[in-house]
Formats: C-alpha cells, structure tokens, sequence
C-alpha cells in the first residue's frame, strides 16, 4: 500500500497572519523538500501564499469549500475561485465544520464533488470522537463517514485523500499510536476498495491528524498504511513544521533505497 511519497499537511485553522505568513514562506522557500507539503491557511492569504510559493513544490489549499458553484450564498468560496487564486486541494469535513458549523455525510459529499470538478485534491476527514472510541463505535463511524461521502464519486483522472483525525486525539496532546493508526487505515483501505475499485483505492493516500509534533511524526510514518500527517498546532511555528517535513523527507528517502534494494535482491 505504501508506495506514494508522502504528504505533510499544516492545518491553519484560524490563526496566523502576514507574521506566519512571511515565516513560513521564507523557510520553506530555502528548503527543496522531495515529499509533498500542503499549507492550509485562511482563505484570506491563499492568493498570497500561493503567488509567494508559485516557484516551489509547495502546494496551498483551503480548509472548507462551498457547496454551491456561484450565486446568492454570501460568505461561500467557490471550488473554481479557489482553483483560480492558486489552490492545489481543499479540507473538507474537518471534525470543527461538523461540530461548529453542523456539516455532515451528505454535505461533505457534495463539496468532495464540487473540489473533483474545481480539480481540487479533496483532503476528506474523517474520526470518531471520545465517547465513540469508548463505546468501540470507531469503525462504524468511520464506514458511515466514508461510504457517505464518497460513494458515486467518480475520481477518474483526480486525486483524492482521506484523513484520519480522531477528535479526541486533536488539540490535546494525546496522538494516537502508530500501531492503533495502522490498523485503522487498513480498515479504511479495505472500505474504499469496496466503494471504488482497487486500483483507484491504491492510488487514495491516507494520512493521519491529532497532536502530531516532532516527536511523534517519525513512529507515525514508519508505519506502512499512513501516507502522511495532518498537521494543527505544531504547524503554526514554522520550525517546528519544517522539522516533521524533514523527518518526512528521511523516511521517503530511507523507503527509495530499501525498495531499490529490493529490486536488485530480487
Ligand atoms: P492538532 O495537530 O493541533 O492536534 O490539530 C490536528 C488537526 O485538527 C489538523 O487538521
């Protein structure tokens, strides 16, 4: 399954300004990172961001998009005005829209289909909370999540990616383990190779969200089914990001020359 590059994602959420914004971009703009590196900021600084990085692989996206095309809806973005300002892909279903803003299944599905059109790489997310994890409902949750919003997508020609962000893992220090993620994206894997076909389903990364730091970035990565990290608050320091982007960059490095070793063993 592991044979995509990784992708490093920072979540912005509402925060940051023309100070993170210089920051990051100065930063990344010296680094030449092999893996793909998503930055989410408010939609205000998305033309910015995206002129400031247009020379670099650095990819910028949006972390909600409208559910309409265009007309009376005031206060929405449209997945083409995002695609026209610079945007790569666009968060979609973050467990903060479902819980503040009460978006659900059948919303998400029609913005996953309003980015596919736009050419927007979807980042759907997807998790349980607390008291679902307690009860043991995470797997039912997460089938519910995903046939939901991704059934009758059709991905031909389009990038999509699922995350998994279990809310009670994001904001409180508590990630999950490397070991729990993996199980959890091998029972994702094998969903969206019900729900689309098994060659579209390989192509789906599937990276996880919820307290990622520098700490814990490595153990997360090393485990064959996550393709990459959500990344909040850790994210926000440019530093602290740019570190998890580099360990992200040594494991895609280290996984070349194990498979080119594989190769010539074979
Ligand atoms: P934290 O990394 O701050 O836990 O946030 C995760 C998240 O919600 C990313 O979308």
């Amino acid at each position: 399954m592991k044979n995509k590059s990784p992708l490093v994602v920072a979540n912005w959420k509402l925060n940051g300004g023309t100070d993170l914004i210089c920051a990051s971009v100065s930063k990344f703009l010296r680094h030449n990172f092999k893996v793909n590196i998503g930055i989410a900021p408010p939609y205000v600084y998305l033309g910015d961001m995206a002129n400031f990085l247009k020379n670099s692989s650095i990819m910028i996206g949006s972390q909600n998009i409208s559910k309409f095309e265009s007309g009376a809806f005031t206060g929405e973005t449209s997945g083409q005005m995002l695609k026209e300002v610079g945007c790569n892909f666009c968060l979609i279903g973050h467990s903060e829209r479902r819980q503040v803003f009460l978006e659900n299944n059948a919303s998400c599905q029609t913005k996953i289909a309003r980015a596919l059109e736009a050419n927007l790489m979807p980042i759907i997310c997807i998790g349980e909370n607390e008291q679902q994890y307690e009860l043991g409902l995470t797997k039912h949750i997460l089938y519910k999540q995903l046939h939901e919003s991704l059934q009758g997508q059709d991905l031909t020609g389009k990038e999509l990616c699922i995350a998994y962000e279990p809310i009670w893992a994001i904001g409180s220090g508590k990630a999950a383990s490397p070991e729990s993620v993996q199980s959890i994206h091998a029972y994702i894997y094998e969903e969206i190779c019900t729900i689309f076909d098994k060659e579209t389903a390989d192509k789906i990364r599937i990276i996880y969200g919820g307290s990622v730091n520098k700490k814990n970035a490595a153990e997360l990565l090393a485990m064959p089914n996550i393709d990459g990290l959500l990344v909040g608050g850790a994210s926000l320091d440019p530093e602290h990001f740019s570190e998890i982007c580099e360990l992200a960059n040594k494991q895609a490095a280290n996984a070349t020359v194990q498979t080119n070793a594989e190769a010539v063993l074979a």
